[in-house]
């Protein structure tokens, strides 16, 4: 594809599988093809938000450690191939566009069924799924995935935006508005519990899903805020010490940057008719613009 330079600092590009944006004062945004995965997202001015491993895969033979990698067609594991969070984010996607929207960078990524997807006696169905990544106005960074079933028969799906957010110590990171809500406690034998505190924190492994989580949420009390839409649910997740030792990805002490806040869709699943069409949205907001 051509580079498109529209001022000094707002355009596209795209290089070696990795599609970069450039937007509103400093901000910007690397998407690699590799599972269509978001791999840096940097507010307007220009701090990166998001995590990714240093120890990262990034050659395509492993799904990315960090950014915001998309589980499809399952969240966590599952009957389905491959599975743990299935194949979406192990595949390669295709560029279909990169353009500006008056002054706003964006980028359509595509993934279809191919032999390889349908081979799998438990996901056999044809579909189209679409990543559409932009910066806005002010350099927020707005995530629409799209599926679409193209096929004759219905099937179902789990997916989240499996999000790492930088932090600087995960330890003092609280993420509120939770309390009262159902959770599955993945470090517990997936026991249904409630949430009693007002803040959830990150003193030990947390890995839990929130069912029927608020749409606005902040990661940390000065945080990233994240809208989301069509997508029920919120995950939460942080390895700790113990776990983080068994990543082959990610260095020992790096549990200690990230904390991962995923919005997902999960209880129920979605069920999707042939033709049909489901869009779930995630908008990251700096947190210089919602003090
Ligand atoms: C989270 C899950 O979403 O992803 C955790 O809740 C899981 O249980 C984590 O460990 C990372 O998964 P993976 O497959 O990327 O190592």
């Amino acid at each position: 594809m051509q580079t498109h330079v529209d001022s000094p600092t707002r355009g596209y590009s795209e290089s070696d599988g990795v599609v970069t944006l450039r937007g509103a004062g400093e901000s910007s945004c690397e998407i690699y093809l590799h599972g269509a995965t978001v791999t840096s997202w940097r507010d307007a001015s220009g701090r990166e938000r998001l995590y990714l491993s240093p120890t990262a895969v990034l050659d395509g033979s492993a799904p990315i450690r960090g950014g915001i990698p998309i589980c499809w067609p399952q969240f966590g594991p599952g009957p389905r191939w491959p599975k743990q969070h299935g194949f979406a984010r192990r595949l390669p996607w295709a560029l279909v566009s990169a353009e500006m929207k008056r002054t706003e960078p964006r980028a359509v990524l595509r993934l279809v069924d191919t032999e390889e997807t349908r081979a799998s006696e438990h996901f056999p169905y044809r579909f189209e799924l679409t990543l559409i990544a932009a910066l806005d106005a002010v350099g927020s960074l707005s995530l629409v995935l799209r599926v679409r079933n193209t096929g004759a028969t219905a099937f179902t799906f789990t997916t989240a935006l499996h999000s790492y957010f930088a932090v600087e110590d995960a330890s003092a990171v609280q993420v509120d508005g939770l309390r009262g809500k159902s959770y599955k406690d993945n470090a517990d034998g997936l026991e249904e519990k409630v949430e009693q505190e007002e803040s959830v924190r990150f003193e030990g492994e947390v890995d839990r899903c929130y069912i029927g989580a608020p749409d606005d949420i902040r990661v940390g009390v000065s945080g990233v805020r994240l809208k989301k839409r069509g997508l029920s649910e919120l995950v939460l997740w942080n390895p700790f010490v113990e776990k983080t030792r068994a990543l082959s990805d990610m260095p020992d002490d790096g549990w200690r940057t990230f904390v991962c806040a995923e919005p997902a869709a999960v209880y129920p699943p979605v069920e999707l008719a042939s033709g049909q069409v489901y869009d779930a949205t995630l908008d990251l907001i700096s947190p210089l613009l919602t003090k």
